[in-house]
């Protein structure tokens, strides 16, 4: 929770992470020494696994602890006979996008006013999509 808080300006709440324990979702961490250097939850079912959160903490960014993350669920999506992988991106997340698009994610779509924004606004989500069938 410390890192999702400061990583989002509308971070999950602790009770999302809990539901997502509790429902079986892939949640793993990346752990050095005891430290908590970032985290991801992903879904699978019906053949299509879902990326619902990916983080690292601020002075651990830019070390490759995202791609080692996302790698490892992809990794993750295969073994479950996935044959998608998609994630919402806000258009604004240039790192974001620029990792998911590295590991050859494509945007498939847009969802409209998807996310909150400041002042009680909305935020279209890009929709990214990594096909792992070959
Ligand atoms: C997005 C996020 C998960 C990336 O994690 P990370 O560990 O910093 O990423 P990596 O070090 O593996 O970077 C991989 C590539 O992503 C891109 N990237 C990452 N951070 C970037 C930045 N600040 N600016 C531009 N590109 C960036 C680069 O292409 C980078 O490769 P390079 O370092 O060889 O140039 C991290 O910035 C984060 O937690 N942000 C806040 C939460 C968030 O927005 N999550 C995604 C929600 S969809």
């Amino acid at each position: 929770m410390d890192i999702e808080v400061r990583a989002y300006g509308f971070p999950w709440t602790e009770g999302i992470f809990r539901d997502c324990i509790r429902v079986g979702y892939c949640c793993w961490c990346y752990e050095v020494n005891g430290v908590i250097h970032g985290y991801g939850v992903m879904s699978v079912a019906a053949g299509e696994s879902h990326i619902l959160n990916l983080s690292v903490r601020p002075d651990s960014q830019r070390q490759g602890v995202g791609t080692k993350l996302m790698k490892h669920f992809l990794q993750l999506a295969r073994r479950h006979n996935a044959d998608t992988v998609m994630l919402e991106v806000r258009p604004s997340n240039t790192p974001a996008i620029r990792l998911y698009e590295k590991l050859g994610f494509n945007e498939i779509g847009v969802r409209r006013k998807y996310y909150p924004a400041d002042g009680g606004q909305r935020e279209d989500a890009l929709l990214l999509a990594l096909s792992l069938v070959h």
